[in-house]
């Protein structure tokens, strides 16, 4: 057998992604991507402090989607909230303490929501009102960012006697985001519209919230089958995939307990989601499709499909990674951005939807599926259709990473050597020893 060079990226990647799997808020292709929640006092009261809350998403390809952001934090005495501008508390608490002025909110550890679009005016703020959806920083950077305001009473009166808010917790709308502590930074610079005039914030605190993966579910929600126009053999989504029939009820396409249950896009919490049923059992499948070979270029269709009946996908986000993004030539029916993290190629890329084209990936049935096509130019030195090398390496669907077929599944060249499995075996054996040692 005949050392081949393609296996040794392909087995590396699935080696790679195995430990980085159960690392902690770490994403290779957007390392620097959190959620900054920023509070800026913009004024001190008899009792307390008037605060803007700014959340902004510095994530490239991750978004808060609706039924949106969730927002909390523990007080550190006895805070109460006397008003909020562009979201509510979601419980008022206890204020039986208080006679005539009755607080917003009196709980120890409030939980706040956005309000949904179309508040009058006067009960606006700036980026407020959006029903707690945040774009990705890649989509659109100016809808990556959501604000409120909140006052505060029996609070310090002064940056010397302030108590920070404490324990933040931030959902959107699952679990994932781990939220730091406040940590007080140089005071927000404010300019006037017409940049004539600067003010400055009384105080301001960050508070960073990164994302992980394995906190948000244990299983994958997404995953990803394979075609080619060279062998007629489809490469499925590995079986259980993101779960397993037997222990999870799902509607076989086209009966009729699907109707009475559909059209509520409340992904709740630690509820399973109603799915279609399949062999995967994911809500999402993405299929790359090798599709036609030029002389300098070569041609893949990517199909996503929506196995959810109660999620309309909004704003969702694809992310590849392919040794050939860097000479993507044509993208048709999708937007495209290239991902250049810190690292010197250029071999991921976000796809995202088209505004009112292709921007929402409806819910299961008829319309619960999108497509593209994309024409990228042969890089002569490393392109080739052998060892699967036209496959992506990695796809990650609204910044979730998609379970890959095993590389020995994948549809082969004709006449190609198979890789020998104990040679794959034996190099990822290898390779997870090596990086072991250097960890
Ligand atoms: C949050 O993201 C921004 C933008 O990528 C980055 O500048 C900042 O360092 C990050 N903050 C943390 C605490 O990682
Ligand atoms: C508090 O504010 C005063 C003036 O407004 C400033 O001089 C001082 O540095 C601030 N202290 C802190 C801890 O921010
Ligand atoms: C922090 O918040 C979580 C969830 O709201 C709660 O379970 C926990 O007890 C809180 N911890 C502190 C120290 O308040
Ligand atoms: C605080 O957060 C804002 C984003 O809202 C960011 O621009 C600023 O750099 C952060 N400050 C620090 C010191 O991290
Ligand atoms: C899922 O099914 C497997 C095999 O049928 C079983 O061993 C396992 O306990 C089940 N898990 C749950 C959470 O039901
Ligand atoms: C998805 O959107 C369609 C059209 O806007 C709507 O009819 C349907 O109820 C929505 N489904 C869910 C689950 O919200
Ligand atoms: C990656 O792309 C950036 C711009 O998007 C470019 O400056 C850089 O040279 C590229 N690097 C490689 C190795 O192609
Ligand atoms: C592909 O892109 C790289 C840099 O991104 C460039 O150096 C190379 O020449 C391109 N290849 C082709 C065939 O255009
Ligand atoms: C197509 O790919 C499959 C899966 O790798 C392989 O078993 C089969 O032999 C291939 N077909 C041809 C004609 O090479």
């Amino acid at each position: 057998m005949v050392f081949n060079r393609y296996a040794y990226p392909l087995l590396s990647a699935i080696v790679i992604v195995m430990i980085f799997s159960h690392a902690v808020a770490f994403d290779p292709l957007d390392p620097t991507g959190n959620i900054t929640i920023k509070w800026d006092v913009m004024s001190w009261t008899p009792d307390g402090y008037v605060a803007v809350v700014t959340m902004t998403n510095f994530q490239m390809y991750r978004h808060i989607m609706s039924p949106g952001w969730t927002f909390g934090w523990t007080w550190s005495k006895k805070e109460v909230i006397w008003g909020m501008v562009g979201a509510q508390a979601t419980e008022q608490g206890d204020c039986s303490k208080f006679k005539g002025n009755i607080p917003h909110c009196c709980k120890k550890n409030p939980t706040v929501v956005d309000l949904l679009p179309g508040v009058p005016y006067n009960q606006q703020i700036a980026n407020c009102c959006k029903g707690g959806v945040l774009a990705s920083r890649g989509q659109d950077p100016s809808a990556a960012v959501s604000s409120f305001q909140v006052s505060v009473g029996l609070a310090g009166t002064s940056n010397k006697t302030v108590r920070l808010p404490k324990n933040f917790t931030l959902l959107g709308p699952g679990r994932g985001y781990t939220c730091s502590q406040a940590k007080p930074v140089p005071p927000t610079i404010f300019m006037s519209a017409d940049g004539r005039r600067r003010t400055q914030a009384m105080m301001t605190w960050n508070v960073t919230c990164t994302y992980s993966q394995i906190l948000a579910s244990k299983n994958p929600t997404c995953c990803v089958s394979l075609s080619s126009f060279y062998n007629s053999t489809i490469t499925p989504c590995p079986s259980c995939s993101c779960g397993c029939q037997n222990n999870n009820s799902c509607v076989t396409s086209g009966s009729e307990t699907i109707r009475s249950v559909v059209g509520t896009n409340k992904p709740a919490i630690n509820k399973a989601p109603l799915l279609q049923c399949t062999q995967h059992m994911c809500p999402i499948r993405v299929h790359w499709h090798v599709k036609l070979n030029y002389k300098e270029y070569w041609r893949v269709k990517i199909s996503i499909t929506n196995f959810n009946y109660q999620v309309n996908y909004t704003k969702w986000t694809l992310v590849v990674q392919h040794p050939n993004l860097n000479n993507v030539t044509e993208v048709f029916s999708f937007a495209y951005k290239p991902l250049a993290p810190y690292k010197s190629t250029n071999d991921s890329g976000m796809f995202y939807g088209l505004k009112f084209f292709n921007d929402v990936l409806m819910e299961a049935g008829e319309d619960g599926n999108i497509q593209s096509e994309l024409i990228l130019k042969k890089d002569i030195e490393t392109f080739t259709f052998k060892q699967g090398w036209a496959f992506p390496r990695n796809i990650y669907f609204n910044g979730e990473e998609c379970k890959m077929p095993l590389p020995e599944d994948y549809p082969y060249l004709p006449n190609s050597a198979h890789s020998n499995q104990i040679v794959s075996l034996t190099l990822a054996v290898f390779l997870l020893l090596t990086l072991l040692a250097f960890w």
